[in-house]
């Protein structure tokens, strides 16, 4: 077995040459030099061949919470972003019911699901020494208890580009998840369209460097072609460093807007190939002007500081 917790292992330092770039010869995007025509044309739709960066709008939160705060009405708050962003990732059903079939814009869909922020977690209360208590099922966490979400000829129908796919190292149902990834990185092999795994990260995990090392890792050997993951204020360069395939980032929840800047720049520096952001955007008080200053940052080389200028010079203009 690996090196998991064996102690000869762990007294050796790891090495994660942070130093010397991964060659990708005779193509721009990070570990995709091998793959055929149609993948690379596809990724090269996400990703910018100028500059191998992306920023990807997302808005496809509603697929597990329903109308979440700046989605209520996607017509009316993503439509104005469009044409600033590289790639929309979305479900089919948003795709299908509000996204005109006229946009230029790369498409990532959403290919996992199947369960809700509601879904009922498994809890009980009993006693302990005396004191009422709740007990649970670690790792048992329904939201992660996910199926595939659409097959590989609807994919080709919405001319996606990525198949999105959430996956859930640590949890319950770790495994299922796993399936998921490859089930869909073997059909869209068959048609050269690529998956980028999600890292979900549940209650019980530490939004580490360690664990993100881990899991991006982990998705990429299964064959995901991105990696999505969040930031993190330590050693994130180990991450993108050690990941042989291009690392995007998650917004997560929304920031103030010049922090939101900040981690984008930080992970940009670090590796990353991208930003796959949603809340930090159409949450934004100004969502148009917030979206030009993440591209500032991840295609003009802007500093935080400049792209908050930006920002502020930006927002409230029509
Ligand atoms: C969440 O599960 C969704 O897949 C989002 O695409 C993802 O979390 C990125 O959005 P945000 O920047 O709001 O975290």
């Amino acid at each position: 077995m690996a090196d998991i917790t064996t102690s000869a292992a762990d007294k050796k330092e790891k090495e994660y040459f942070l130093d010397v770039p991964q060659q990708t010869p005779g193509f721009f995007l990070k570990g995709s030099h091998q793959y055929d025509w149609g993948l690379k044309n596809r990724l090269s739709r996400v990703f910018n061949p100028k500059d191998g960066r992306t920023v990807m709008l997302a808005f496809d939160h509603g697929y597990f919470q329903g109308p979440t705060t700046g989605l209520e009405r996607v017509d009316q708050t993503i439509l104005p972003l469009e044409p600033y962003a590289d790639c929309l990732m979305l479900t089919r059903g948003i795709q299908r019911s509000i996204i005109p079939a006229s946009t230029q814009k790369a498409i990532a869909l959403r290919a996992s699901g199947g369960t809700s922020m509601v879904s009922p977690f498994e809890e009980w209360e009993g006693e302990l020494d005396g004191k009422k208590i709740k007990f649970g099922r670690p790792g048992f966490e329904p939201l992660s208890n996910e199926s595939t979400a659409l097959n590989i000829e609807e994919a080709i129908r919405l001319n996606a580009s990525l198949l999105a796919v959430q996956v859930f190292i640590g949890s319950a149902y770790e495994r299922q998840s796993l399936k998921n990834l490859t089930d869909l990185v073997d059909a869209g092999a068959r048609y050269g369209i690529a998956v980028m795994g999600v890292v979900a990260v549940g209650r019980a995990m530490a939004r580490n460097a360690q664990y993100f090392r881990l899991a991006t890792r982990i998705m990429a050997e299964l064959g995901a072609h991105v990696v999505k993951c969040y930031y993190t204020d330590e050693g994130f360069d180990t991450i993108t460093s050690c990941c042989p395939v291009p690392i995007v980032i998650a917004g997560g929840k929304k920031l103030p807007e010049l922090d939101a800047l900040k981690m984008s720049y930080n992970a940009i520096q670090q590796g990353a190939s991208g930003v796959d952001m949603g809340r930090n955007i159409f949450q934004s008080e100004d969502p148009v002007a917030m979206m030009k200053a993440v591209r500032g940052v991840v295609h003009e080389g802007l500093t935080p500081d400049q792209a908050f200028a930006m920002f502020n010079d930006l927002k409230g203009k029509k």
